[in-house]
């Protein structure tokens, strides 16, 4: 079959080479982009009148058709097209007749896709930050709910302190909030116009690279050429973005295990968001955390391998850069499903206050509350205080009880210069509340960064909008 470029070859491909090279298989998921790309670039040509008002129109309509065959499923993607880009002009060609022939004037398909996948990869990034911002808003909704309900703070998967739950919950979302804000620096970063870079040395034809810019709603156009063509540090920032998001959910997912699981007995995801086991008829799996937990590897994955085939890359385009689309394509879908996904299993998770509570009288989670209280009220030296509470610690687990259940006079009995009013700090209680400096999980200074929290999210999607 005849191709756009044959002209200075004998003979035809191979049909191996032919399924080789092309990218049609994945590509095609570029189409909407390859549209929009050719549409600001037709119109771009007929202001610097290479085509004239006809030209444009017929340019216009074409492609308009192609995208509705294409929408209702009509177009047929052939790996002899090659890749998008030709499939698209051959077919313009065919529907409107030579003057499709003029839509590749002063664009080489270096710059075309260098420009479709960049407006593939800014878009996913505003998708992505809203599904950021809503799972958020469910995750701040909940903790709103639970600034008083009392659990175990663990350190090493240790009891620690007590927090609240809405206290741990702002924890993750001060790293989803973190998500969004290297989202939003990514794009910024990257949202310049390639197109006009040519092959890789620009145009003789006095592209009008400001028009097309402000016409697809970049900021402007990028500075060099040659970098345009070979720059692929827009798909880069986005697979790292998204592993490092991915990274974080995997370890909500973690917890979300742990809590649900019969020793923690935190949380119950409700049955439309869990699966059965083929043979234990008790079973109830929490599937969906440990599938998200697992679904991190894979955008790890696809980050080091983009690295890998940018690596010893020399200027400009290169074909090894087609191998930069699958990966982007699948972190983006996994990143999506899974923000989704988790965000209705938070929604619709019950959670365990009491079981929680329970837990967190277990590991003697007052003990600093005690050590603080002999060197506030009874002028022990932090150390000494330290020690004390160690043998507090010891008689109660003798006795087989969590030290909030001492009395004043069995505390006393350990040691006299234990003052009235300790076991009064070793309610777990007034242990969460105690701890109120900024940024601490007394239930106030929780609200307070849920606030701030809320604040965040009601700015920037006001900002997306
Ligand atoms: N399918 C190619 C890619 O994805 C398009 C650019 C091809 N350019 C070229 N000169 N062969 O990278």
């Amino acid at each position: 079959m005849a191709k756009l470029w044959d002209g200075r070859f004998e003979s035809e491909s191979s049909k191996l080479l032919e399924d080789f090279n092309a990218s049609i298989g994945f590509d095609w998921q570029l189409w909407h982009e390859d549209i929009q790309g050719s549409k600001a670039h037709a119109k771009m040509l007929a202001k610097i009148g290479i085509l004239d008002d006809k030209e444009l129109d017929s340019i216009l309509a074409g492609l308009e058709q192609i995208a509705k065959m294409i929408e209702s499923g009509e177009f047929e993607f052939k790996n002899s097209d090659e890749d998008i880009h030709m499939a698209i002009e051959s077919k313009l060609t065919q529907l409107i007749g030579e003057s499709g022939k003029k839509l590749h004037t002063a664009r080489s398909r270096n710059d075309q896709v260098a420009l479709d996948f960049r407006l593939f990869c800014l878009r996913a990034n505003k998708s992505i930050t809203r599904a950021i911002l809503a799972l958020m808003q469910t995750l701040l909704h909940i903790a709103r709910e639970h600034t008083h309900t009392i659990m175990p703070g663990m350190t090493h998967l240790q009891h620690a302190q007590p927090v609240n739950l809405g206290f741990h919950i702002v924890a993750w979302c001060c790293s989803l909030q973190r998500d969004v804000q290297r989202f939003q620096d990514s794009f910024m970063r990257n949202n310049l116009s390639p197109l006009g870079s040519g092959a890789l040395a620009g145009t003789p034809y006095g592209n009008d690279r400001e028009f097309v810019a402000s016409e697809l709603g970049f900021s402007a156009p990028t500075l060099n050429a040659m970098d345009s063509v070979s720059d692929r540090d827009f798909a880069l920032d986005l697979l790292y973005d998204i592993a490092m998001l991915m990274m974080h959910i995997s370890r909500i997912s973690e917890e979300l295990v742990l809590w649900s699981s019969a020793e923690f007995g935190f949380i119950t995801l409700s049955d439309s968001y869990s699966t059965g086991s083929s043979i234990m008829p008790q079973k109830k799996n929490p599937d969906v955390p440990e599938l998200l937990r697992g679904k991190s590897g894979r955008s790890f994955g696809n980050l080091i391998a983009l690295l890998s085939v940018m690596k010893s890359l020399p200027l400009a385009y290169n074909k090894d850069t087609q191998e930069d689309k699958e990966g982007v394509f699948d972190s983006v879908h996994t990143a999506q499903i899974s923000l989704e996904i988790l965000r209705e299993c938070l929604a619709t998770a019950t959670f365990n206050a009491k079981n929680m509570r329970k837990m967190a009288q277990k590991g003697h989670l007052s003990a600093t509350d005690l050590a603080d209280f002999l060197v506030r009220e009874c002028g022990v030296p932090f150390r000494d205080s330290h020690h004390i509470t160690g043998k507090v610690v010891a008689y109660a687990e003798k006795k087989g009880v969590d030290i909030s259940a001492l009395t004043q006079e069995e505390l006393q009995s350990v040691d006299p210069r234990i003052k009235e009013g300790a076991n009064a700090v070793l309610d777990i209680e007034s242990s969460m509340q105690a701890r109120n400096s900024l940024g601490g999980t007394a239930s106030a200074r929780t609200l307070e960064q849920i606030e701030n929290l809320q604040t965040f999210v009601v700015r920037v999607s006001a900002s997306m909008e």
